[in-house]
């Protein structure tokens, strides 16, 4: 065999057939890049969950299997009614465009009473088939008559058999962002996991010594580890809550928790929740429930204009995965 005169030449691989040597080079910088196989390769995707790269990073073979396994698992009911589609597209996109998580998955469904409009039927059946990711529940489309009660009762029986099963189950509103990443390391991060926890934005907040035993967590989005819905969808719980499903939903629910010793875990997210406040334009005060965007947001509330949405997405940086092109034109 002719001598190399290459380095390598000593390397027994050489030896070869001429055909394999491209790809014993490309094992070789692979071993070379990567010495430890996909434990470094994880270490250097990682900054690929933050929010500067582009979600379709991720998406690629090695950062599947580089992701972390799966610890935690939440189901966020979206309450919202038939006729809202544009902003059920709105949501869509803004939840696909987020970084994912980290060793977490949240499911986000749209949830709705009884669909009674032909037109609505039809067209939910098609978002059913391109997207399925809408609860119907079996209840009249009503905001505070036992809508909340209806979601949390049907939850654990519609989801019995899921294998793994969901921790924590959750309610939004449809004018609330939440960032999943940040929802999934608040709830790690808790000393008392996914047992008898009660997780949102406590209310009221401008008290100086408030009495636990009376707040609640605002309605426009909070989460429950899966023994506390368990326990709503259970016959005792079921029998106590039904009877007060009138009023604003978030007080009653306060009050189901409060009559079965529920929900005894209480974290309020503080300032890392909060309803929208336009930094162009304020239109209120700020309050302690009511500030400009920041980073470290769990979630916001009370973006209702597509204008808010907007400015929301931009902050979270959800535009940073868009790639000039001549086919296009956009500032922003
Ligand atoms: C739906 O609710 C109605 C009225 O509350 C009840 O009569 C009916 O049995 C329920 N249907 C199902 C499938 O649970
Ligand atoms: C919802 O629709 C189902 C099926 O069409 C019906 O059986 C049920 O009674 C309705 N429930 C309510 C509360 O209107
Ligand atoms: C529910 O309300 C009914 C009628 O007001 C009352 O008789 C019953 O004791 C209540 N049940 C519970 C569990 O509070
Ligand atoms: C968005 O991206 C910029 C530039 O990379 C960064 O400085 C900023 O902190 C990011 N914003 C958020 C909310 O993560």
């Amino acid at each position: 065999m002719k001598k190399l005169s290459s380095p390598f030449a000593q390397l027994p691989f050489f030896t070869a057939p001429i055909l394999l040597v491209p790809f014993l080079l490309l094992a070789l910088i692979y071993f070379l890049l990567f010495p430890n196989g996909f434990n470094l390769q994880s270490g250097l995707l990682a900054p690929c969950q933050c929010n500067t790269c582009p979600a379709t990073t991720t998406t690629t073979t090695p950062a599947k299997l580089a992701t972390p396994a799966v610890d935690l698992r939440v189901l966020l009911g979206v309450l919202t009614v038939p006729s809202s589609y544009e902003r059920r597209a709105l949501l869509r996109l803004a939840y696909k465009l987020q970084p994912p998580p980290t060793g977490a998955v949240v499911d986000v469904r749209f949830v709705f009473c009884n669909v009674t409009k032909e037109e609505d039927a039809v067209l939910v059946a098609l978002e059913i088939i391109a997207y399925d990711d809408i609860l119907v529940l079996n209840c009249t489309e009503n905001m505070n008559d036992g809508k909340t009660f209806d979601f949390f009762s049907a939850v654990p029986k519609l989801f019995a058999d899921k294998d793994p099963p969901y921790d924590y189950v959750g309610k939004a509103d449809d004018d609330t962002y939440y960032r999943m990443s940040a929802l999934a390391d608040a709830l790690r991060s808790k000393p008392r996991r996914r047992h008898d926890v009660y997780h949102g934005f406590l209310w009221p907040c401008d008290l100086e010594s408030p009495n636990p035993e009376w707040q609640f967590m605002v309605g426009w989005g909070y989460v429950v580890s899966w023994d506390v819905a368990a326990w709503i969808s259970s016959e005792p719980g079921e029998r106590m809550s039904r009877n007060y499903t009138k009023g604003a939903e978030d007080m009653a629910f306060r009050h189901w928790l409060r009559l079965g010793g529920k929900g005894k875990n209480m974290y309020g997210e503080g300032k890392r929740m909060y309803d929208y406040l336009d930094g162009e334009k304020p239109d209120r005060e700020k309050s302690c429930y009511r500030h400009e965007l920041v980073p470290d947001t769990v979630a916001v509330h009370r973006l209702k204009s597509r204008l808010w949405w907007a400015r929301t997405l931009r902050f979270f940086n959800s535009t940073e995965g868009f790639k000039p092109s001549k086919m296009y034109h956009l500032d922003f």
